[in-house]
């Protein structure tokens, strides 16, 4: 498997563009299955997890056609209604086929989707509302059947806020009779991303971006071509880079107000991050100062940045406290950070952490996604070089990290497995 090999020192400088939003890329892809006909979709990043989806699509029966920054989905001939489980397990998102396929066909059957580094990742709450819709779920032997050839529309009330719970209730309610409410809906910016590709493909969706999504259902739905939202939490990472290794960069193709959270903290440690009509610029000058945060769905702090700041306290001047209220296990990157050097005590869901002068590069192990990305960010401003083994973790939600860090300056290169 791939690594990198980071020699930290380098004060990020220069320009970085902001790729598409994997978490919007990934539920308007399975949308694209509810129209029979073909949707274009634009600013697609070139991602692991993008190429998966467009596998597990092709295997639904959609012709797919994937280039640079774009993908074309014919879903016409849509008929499969079953994901294999080797692609569930590949990728949690895969459980976004079920809202699409069963408002499309009125069937689909999934396999549970693996659980993964950052915890157990139930589907209660997506069931929950499908079967609110009508559908009759069948759980057996680790899959779960759907069956609803005529959904109905539905007041469904979430216990949380989930994500991907309001995305799949939201697809297989567009073409339910009459109309569903989601209460408690995540407020996520993806959430209105999906929205507003749904509404271009003739749904009747309003309400996105706040508490209660209200559906109404249209009998049919034609195809549309949209482009996705910048990444937020790709440019929350790069800001937070910037900040930590005293730089000075400025962020193309985002949109400020999704990355307020991050902007709001960064600005309390010091750092300066000014949004204008051109992007984001983030300087520092000085080491950052220790701040607290809590994770909280939108918009509150993210979760999928509280590795990335854990490397970031990590050497800032005085103790944090970092609180992750939505993932039960996202500590794994701890270990890894306490091997450069970081000083940090777990308790439960907080975590204390005394920053240091300086980390040491050393050997580590991205375990997931964002853990992975946060040990780029440590390496970057340790002593020395550090190794970071299992990059596939990256590749699924970073479009040529390598390239862009390079580009500002830093010394990260790919080390590609010896086939
Ligand atoms: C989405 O995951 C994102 N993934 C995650 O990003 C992100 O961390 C998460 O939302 C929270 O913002 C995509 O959009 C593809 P949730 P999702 O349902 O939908 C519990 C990344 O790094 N829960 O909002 O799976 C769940 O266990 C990834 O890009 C239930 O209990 O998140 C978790 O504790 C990681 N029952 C909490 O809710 C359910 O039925 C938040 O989950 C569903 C979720």
């Amino acid at each position: 498997m791939d690594r990198f090999l980071i020699t930290g020192g380098a004060p990020l400088k220069g320009t970085v563009r902001i790729a598409g939003a994997k978490n919007a890329t990934l539920p308007i892809m399975a949308a694209s299955l509810l129209c029979p006909g073909t949707c274009e979709i634009h600013e697609v990043p070139d991602l692991r997890d993008v190429r998966v989806m467009c596998e597990i699509l092709k295997l639904m029966g959609a012709k797919v056609e994937a280039g640079k920054g774009y993908c074309r989905i014919d879903a016409a001939s849509v008929a499969a209604c079953e994901v294999p489980e080797n692609l569930m397990r590949e990728m949690r998102s895969s459980i976004f086929i079920m809202g699409a396929l069963l408002g499309r066909l009125g069937k689909v059957k999934v396999s549970y989707p693996g659980g993964c580094a950052i915890g157990p990742r139930p589907i209660d709450l997506h069931l929950k509302g499908l079967s609110a819709l009508g559908a009759k779920i069948t759980e057996k032997h680790g899959y779960v059947l759907a069956e609803g050839p005529a959904l109905r529309g539905s007041d469904v009330h979430l216990d949380f806020p989930s994500v991907g719970a309001t995305e799949n209730i939201m697809m297989a309610a567009v073409k339910a009779q009459g109309v569903t409410v989601i209460r408690n809906a995540a407020k996520e910016p993806e959430v209105v991303d999906l929205q507003n590709f749904l509404n271009k493909m003739g749904a009747k969706i309003r309400g996105a971006g706040t508490d209660t999504i209200k559906i109404e259902g249209v009998s049919d739905l034609y195809p549309t071509s949209h482009s996705v939202i910048p990444d937020r939490i790709e440019a929350g990472t790069f800001m937070l880079a910037a900040a930590m290794t005293q730089g000075d960069v400025h962020l193309e193709n985002v949109i400020a107000e999704h990355t307020e959270p991050v902007a709001a903290k960064l600005r309390e440690t010091g750092a300066e991050v000014v949004s204008s009509g051109e992007g984001i610029y983030v300087t520092a000058r000085r080491r950052l100062q220790a701040v607290d945060i809590k994770t909280l769905p939108y918009p509150g702090y993210p979760t999928d940045m509280q590795p990335q700041t854990m490397a970031m306290l990590s050497v800032a001047e005085g103790t944090s406290v970092a609180i992750e209220n939505i993932f039960v296990n996202r500590f794994k990157h701890v270990d890894e950070l306490r091997r450069m050097g970081a000083q940090i005590n777990i308790e439960g869901r907080a975590a204390v952490i005394r920053g240091v002068e300086r980390l040491s590069g050393a050997c580590v192990e991205a375990s997931d996604l964002r853990a992975g990305v946060a040990l780029v960010l440590a390496g970057l401003v340790a002593d020395g070089q550090t190794v970071l083994e299992n990059v596939y973790h990256i590749d699924r939600g970073y479009e040529a990290l390598e390239e862009k860090l390079r580009r500002l300056g830093a010394q990260v290169q790919r080390l590609k497995e010896s086939r």
